[in-house]
């Protein structure tokens, strides 16, 4: 869980107490759903718009290089912060970290992941009652960068120095506070846009940067995808007058869903076990009981190399998996999908997962329209 000047922010990921899990989860959820997701769009085509031409104006000269993951890394944190402030704070617009907060976030996930094996270390290294206690009385600043970025950007957006004119997640969590006041109190609603600032940035550019990557590894699959986009335009399938590929037309290109999907696959973002507590009565998972307290869970990286599932050929890289009209196609599709794990799955799978996929869908299309990455 993150902290912000001595409290600590009891996160969805971070809570063990189901029933704030289930009431916190519904007082947001509006703000995620898919009818959500159509006043986000334009916010993202033009952070989408912007990455495009500074991409041009940076790096698309002979001989330039680009660190395309650090670039992939801005290009979500600014649509984070458009969808969540009306705002692009100007990463990809001045090629910078901005609050350095991605060096913060890849500094405490490698803390994270021995930490949150041995949790008692974290009461010691960062939740330490003296620290707490001298952050509450503003002697120290203990509080996670995450928490620290949302703050600076809630006090931007909410002292109106700039103009907001459309739709956005802060609006939707103040009207979810209207609606809840004593429940969504200021200190859940940081929670909330904190939560957003450290799992909504990192998740996408890892699964956009695996796109890329293996598109490069498998020239003819670039070929094939490159070939499916130009094709569609060709036919009036699908647009791309404004230079951005709308999510309804990306949504015509089964080729560009089957890379994805694949990538989702091969490489999902989030290696670690998903870890669940037993409930005190303990239960019987696959056969077995598990006593009460038990942390269980999957690996997406270990579900996504089932042989029985996905074919002999799991280690490989291959989008045609996810292609196939036929019934026998359609019921071994129908099997995958099931068993995909990227974003979780149960009452806490993903509830960005609409924005991610907004993003992915618009920002592969649109840029292999405009770029020949190599
Ligand atoms: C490709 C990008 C993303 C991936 C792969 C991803 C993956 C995940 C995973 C694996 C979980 C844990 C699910 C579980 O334990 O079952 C999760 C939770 C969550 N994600 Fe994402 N995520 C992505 C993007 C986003 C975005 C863009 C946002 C916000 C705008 C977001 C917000 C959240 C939140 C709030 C939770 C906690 C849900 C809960 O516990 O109720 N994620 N995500």
């Amino acid at each position: 869980m993150q902290i912000s000047k001595g409290e600590i922010l009891q996160s969805l990921f971070g809570t063990q107490d189901q029933d704030y899990h289930m009431k916190l989860r519904r007082t947001v959820s509006g703000a995620f759903s898919m009818s959500s997701l159509v006043q986000y769009e334009p916010r993202v085509n033009d952070t989408v718009r912007v990455f495009l031409a500074r991409t041009e104006e940076l790096y698309a000269a002979p001989g330039k290089s680009c660190n395309f993951i650090l670039w992939l890394q801005y290009f979500a944190f600014d649509v984070i912060t458009e969808i969540t402030y009306s705002r692009r704070v100007g990463f990809v617009d001045n090629c910078e970290d901005v609050d350095g907060i991605i060096a913060w976030l890849n500094k405490i996930f490698d803390y994270q992941a021995p930490v949150g094996q041995m949790p008692w270390l974290d009461k010691l290294f960062v939740k330490n009652p003296i620290m707490t206690l001298a952050s509450k009385y503003g002697l120290i600043d203990n509080s996670s960068g995450t928490a620290k970025f949302s703050r600076a950007r809630m006090a931007e957006r909410l002292s109106g120095r700039y103009k907001k004119d459309s739709m956005d997640l802060l609006t939707m969590f103040l009207k979810a506070q209207k609606e809840n006041p004593t429940f969504f109190d200021d200190g859940r609603l940081l929670t909330m846009t904190t939560s957003i600032a450290l799992a909504g940035s990192d998740t996408t550019a890892i699964s956009l940067a695996a796109v890329f990557y293996y598109l490069l590894i498998n020239p003819e699959c670039y070929e094939k995808l490159n070939r499916e986009i130009d094709e569609s335009i060709a036919t009036g399938l699908i647009s791309d007058a404004s230079g951005i590929i709308t999510w309804t037309d990306a949504q015509k290109l089964p080729y560009l869903h089957a890379c994805i999907q694949e990538t989702f696959r091969i490489h999902p973002a989030i290696a670690m076990i998903l870890e669940r507590l037993v409930p005190p009565q303990g239960m019987e998972i696959a056969g077995e009981f598990i006593p009460g307290g038990t942390v269980v869970g999957c690996s997406p990286w270990v579900m996504h190399r089932q042989p029985e599932i996905f074919g002999e050929d799991v280690d490989i890289w291959r989008p045609e998996r996810w292609m196939g009209n036929s019934d026998e196609d359609e019921r071994r599709i129908k099997k995958m999908n099931m068993v995909m794990f990227q974003f979780g799955g149960g009452s806490r799978t993903c509830l960005g997962k609409h924005i991610a996929l907004l993003e992915m869908y618009k920002l592969v299309p649109s840029f292999l329209r405009r770029f020949e990455v190599n």
